[in-house]
């Protein structure tokens, strides 16, 4: 018996005109439901056919008034910016819940680029102080990118941003496009990470995922008083950065904990479950307060209830604007 499943290609998602705002309200109220119980949120699993790419499963139900379920599919390989192709892609599937029949399948580029952005805009909301003037960007990306779009959201005194990736090029290409967005700040080009990061009040990574990582942003060359989000796993903060602060937040205390017992990531020195002062669920849902004081970080993996609550408001919009293609499955 066929039914109906609508089709969302990534330019059929950028035609929605979706803000930031929005996906963070979205992103917010995932994590809040998250932190109170009212998830299914299994550790992603993945598969490497090739160094330092991945492909992985992600699945999530969430539960409530919200009582969506779906699974994003996504690879990220490094290597793709030599070849002119994004460092993430795939496809992300959204089920009814009173059957389990598929009602979507849209492209995930979009949506994980966003997502990831808004967490971070979250983690900056809830953790950085509200005066926060120098943000340091390390990894001048897609998600260096979209981060910055997110702190817009929640960082209204930010003046400065420091920037610094080992690729030249990425300078312009990122002050090209980040100079419209944020007309009244000034873009400082750093010649290393510890310039990037010196006197800055919040420091953002979003460099690749790496096997072997190298680390490079110490405890030693940070403000007392910084908040550090990290979008790329272990590759950037140092050990003494992540562990020895005022606070650790992850994004779920689940799966931090079960990547980290599968022995790649998260190894030699970072926080093991005792060191976990909340994950975002808990802080959003209020069992825990934030921290604005001495070293924060955050470190967010990305997590499946991120992208369900977007592609709900992906498949409320396309529905809304008749966008996409009507398939027989
Ligand atoms: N946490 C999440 O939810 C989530 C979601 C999506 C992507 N990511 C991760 O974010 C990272 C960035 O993804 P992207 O799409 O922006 O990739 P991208 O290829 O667009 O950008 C990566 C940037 O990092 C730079 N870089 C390379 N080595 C570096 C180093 N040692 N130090 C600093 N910068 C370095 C590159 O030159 C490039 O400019 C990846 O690790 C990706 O897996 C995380």
């Amino acid at each position: 018996m066929a039914y109906d499943v609508r089709f969302i290609s990534q330019a059929d998602v950028e035609s929605l005109g979706i803000s930031m705002k929005e996906v963070m309200d979205g992103v917010e109220t995932g994590w809040r439901m998250n932190g109170e119980g009212k998830t299914e949120l299994p550790a992603k699993i993945g598969i490497h056919p090739r160094g330092n790419c991945y492909i992985h499963a992600m699945p999530c139900w969430i539960g409530g008034d919200t009582d969506m379920a779906g699974m994003k599919w996504v690879a990220g390989f490094p290597m793709n910016l030599e070849k002119r192709l994004p460092y993430n892609n795939g496809i992300f599937v959204l089920n009814d819940t009173e059957t389990g029949v598929v009602k979507a399948i849209m492209d995930c580029n979009w949506m994980t680029t966003w997502r990831t952005g808004a967490a971070a805009g979250l983690g900056a909301k809830y953790f950085a102080a509200p005066d926060s003037a120098v943000v340091a960007v390390i990894g001048l990306g897609t998600i260096g990118k979209i981060t910055l779009r997110a702190f817009k959201e929640v960082l209204p005194a930010m003046k400065y941003i420091k920037i610094y990736d080992p690729i030249a090029e990425q300078y312009g290409r990122f002050i090209d496009e980040m100079r419209e967005l944020l007309p009244g700040v000034e873009f400082i080009k750093c010649g290393s990470v510890r310039d990037a990061c010196a006197d800055a009040d919040v420091v953002t990574s979003c460099a690749p995922i790496l096997d072997q990582p190298r680390r490079s942003v110490s405890a030693d060359m940070l403000k007392e008083n910084v908040c550090c989000i990290t979008s790329d796993y272990d590759s950037t903060l140092c050990a003494d950065t992540v562990s020895g602060g005022r606070s650790f937040v992850c994004d779920d205390r689940g799966q931090y904990l079960w990547t980290q017992e599968h022995g790649v990531y998260f190894q030699n020195g970072y926080p093991l479950a005792e060191g976990i002062y909340a994950d975002m669920g808990e802080i959003i849902a209020g069992k825990k307060p934030p921290v604005l004081e001495g070293r924060r970080v955050c470190l967010f993996m990305g997590i499946a209830s991120h992208d369900v609550m977007t592609a709900k408001l992906i498949l409320e919009k396309a529905a809304e604007k008749d966008a996409g293609t009507m398939l027989k499955l």
